[in-house]
């Protein structure tokens, strides 16, 4: 019973955040209330600066910089390797895949690319100009143990 009241109080917290929202503000794909027709927006632009971005921890599967439109990714070829992977770099100028894409899932390193680092954009994708739709606080780990940190 108590559940059931937590819930209904939720939805109507909920339902009392959209009625305030404006179309602009609303954060889902759609952008616009439910019963509302909307222009469909411009297809995003894809960066193609080359320019290497930070990453937001050491882990983080670097964003690509470059677009990536017609590279082909299957059984037969790997695209991205053909600048990517540790023979062609020296000619491409291209960064190379990291020691952790050789390494096979019993901890063996391999001669060549692991399956398991195969399909690039499993972890690795381009990003776009696109709108923000739902705005974030992130905050980088080094910020805050350096105490400069983002006013609450
Ligand atoms: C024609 C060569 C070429 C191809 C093909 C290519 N790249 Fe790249 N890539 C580069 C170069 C050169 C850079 C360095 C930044 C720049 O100059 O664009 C780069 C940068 C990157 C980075 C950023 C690395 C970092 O440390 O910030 C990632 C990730 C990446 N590429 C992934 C891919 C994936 C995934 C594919 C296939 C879908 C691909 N690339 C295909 C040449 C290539
Ligand atoms: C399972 C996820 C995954 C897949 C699949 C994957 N990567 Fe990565 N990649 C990562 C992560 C995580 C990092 C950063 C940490 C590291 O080096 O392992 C990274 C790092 C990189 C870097 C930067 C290396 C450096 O030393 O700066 C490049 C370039 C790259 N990947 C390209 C590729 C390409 C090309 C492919 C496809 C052949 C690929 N990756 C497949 C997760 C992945």
């Amino acid at each position: 019973m108590k559940r059931m009241a937590l819930a209904a109080a939720a939805l109507v917290a909920t339902l009392a955040v959209y009625a305030q929202t404006t179309d602009d503000e609303i954060a889902t794909m759609r952008l616009a209330p439910l019963d509302q027709e909307r222009e469909p927006p411009r297809i995003a632009d894809v960066i193609d600066s080359d320019d290497r971005r930070p990453r937001i921890h050491p882990m983080q599967p670097p964003t690509i910089p470059h677009k990536i439109d017609n590279y082909q990714v299957d059984l037969r070829a790997n695209r991205c390797l053909s600048c990517h992977s540790r023979t062609r770099v020296a000619e491409t100028r291209a960064p190379m895949v990291s020691v952790t894409h050789y390494v096979d899932r019993g901890g063996i390193v391999l001669a060549e690319v692991s399956p398991r680092r195969y399909f690039c954009t499993q972890c690795h994708a381009p990003q776009t100009d696109a709108k923000l739709l739902v705005e974030n606080t992130f905050e980088d780990v080094a910020d805050m143990l350096s105490g400069d940190r983002k006013e609450e």
